[in-house]
């Protein structure tokens, strides 16, 4: 699939106000377009100001969200981070439910809004606390490192959390010969091959990384020579076999910046292309197209919605939320990247 590229010509927006913000995508969304979001954009930095809030944004956010209204953007490791360390009041994740959690961990006083309460994960479906104590009867004494694509009941019964962009580290900080990993079936297999610590794995699927299949790569770089093939460590195994590179959002974003492949497919969501094409115009990508139906619940006018009636905020209950947080900042505590 080709850029949306516009024409200047056809373009007709004058940069001033918020139509400014318009070169920053112009590349991705056609002027047709533009006028459809404009209005949610200015009122969404208006409503920013006067409560003293930042968006968070994940990689996976369409561009008028990423690039108009985020203040920061990442990865599951950027944003935890970020929202550690921010001085807002009030934090709007642009992103999934879990995500949120996450930053309400590390703020329990601030207000942190989710834009969709909808905006799950199938990870994060696949396994309850519930489980996890029973994983723990069947392996004593063995840690449990859970990804941050879980509830925070989930994290509260674990001995720390990881990321894709940590996981190896995370493992290997603990100085053991094995771990539990839940609950990506995928990304504990991805992380054992690269480690001598022995994973078990739980059986949980991201619905958008198990699409993809070998086939479906060796297609791509028939069709495309030359391509250079970037794949999420949710994906299989075989599929990561078949990437040149396998990272996590923000390790394909800093590939694409290090290396600049003429010629790139991300084996992930659909939106991160979009995003990072605005950055590179002299890259090709070819897109695949496979969307979370969960990331893509977050528009602008739900974001708009959710600093002017300050909805939906994130409540944990405080029994979950002690060990959840210890969790959540013991892996923060770990050097990587
Ligand atoms: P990252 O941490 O790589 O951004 O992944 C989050 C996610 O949900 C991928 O599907
Ligand atoms: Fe969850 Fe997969 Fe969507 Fe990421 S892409 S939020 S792992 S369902």
């Amino acid at each position: 699939m080709t850029l949306h590229s516009v024409p200047a010509a056809k373009r007709a927006i004058p940069a001033t106000g918020v139509n400014a913000l318009y070169d920053r995508v112009s590349k991705v969304i056609p002027s047709v377009e533009w006028p459809v979001f404009a209005p949610d954009i200015e009122a969404i930095l208006k409503l920013k100001r006067e409560r003293n809030a930042v968006i968070l944004g994940h990689n996976y956010q369409t561009p008028e969200i990423f690039h108009c209204v985020s203040d920061i953007v990442g990865d599951s490791l950027a944003l935890a981070r970020e929202a550690a360390r921010t001085d807002a009041d009030v934090i709007v994740l642009a992103g999934v439910h879990f995500m949120a959690e996450t930053a309400k961990l590390l703020n329990p006083e601030k207000t942190v809004l989710i834009p969709d309460l909808r905006a799950g994960c199938s990870l994060a479906e696949s396994i309850t606390g519930a489980d996890v104590r029973l994983l723990r009867q069947r392996y004593p004494g063995v840690p449990v490192v859970t990804y941050v694509n879980t509830s925070a009941e989930v994290k509260a019964e674990s001995d720390i959390c990881c990321t894709s962009g940590n996981a190896k580290a995370v493992i290997e900080s603990l100085g053991v010969d094995r771990v539990i990993m839940l609950p990506d079936e995928y990304l504990a297999k991805n992380i054992a091959a690269e480690t001598k610590v022995q994973v078990i794995a739980w059986h949980g699927r991201c619905e958008v990384h198990e699409r993809f299949e070998v086939d479906d790569i060796r297609r791509l770089r028939r069709a495309h020579p030359g391509v250079t093939v970037l794949a999420h460590p949710e994906c299989s195994p075989a599929v990561a076999a078949e990437a040149d590179f396998v990272g996590s959002t923000q390790g394909m974003t800093d590939y694409v910046s290090r290396e600049h492949p003429a010629r790139v497919v991300l084996i992930t969501e659909c939106s991160m292309s979009d995003n990072i094409a605005v950055q590179h115009p002299d890259i090709e990508f070819v897109r695949p197209c496979n969307l979370c139906p969960h990331m893509k619940r977050i528009t602008l006018p739900k974001i708009r919605r959710a600093l002017e009636t300050m909805t939906h905020a994130i409540e944990i209950d405080p029994a979950i939320a002690a060990p959840a947080r210890r969790a959540v900042e013991r892996m923060l505590q770990v050097k990587a990247r």
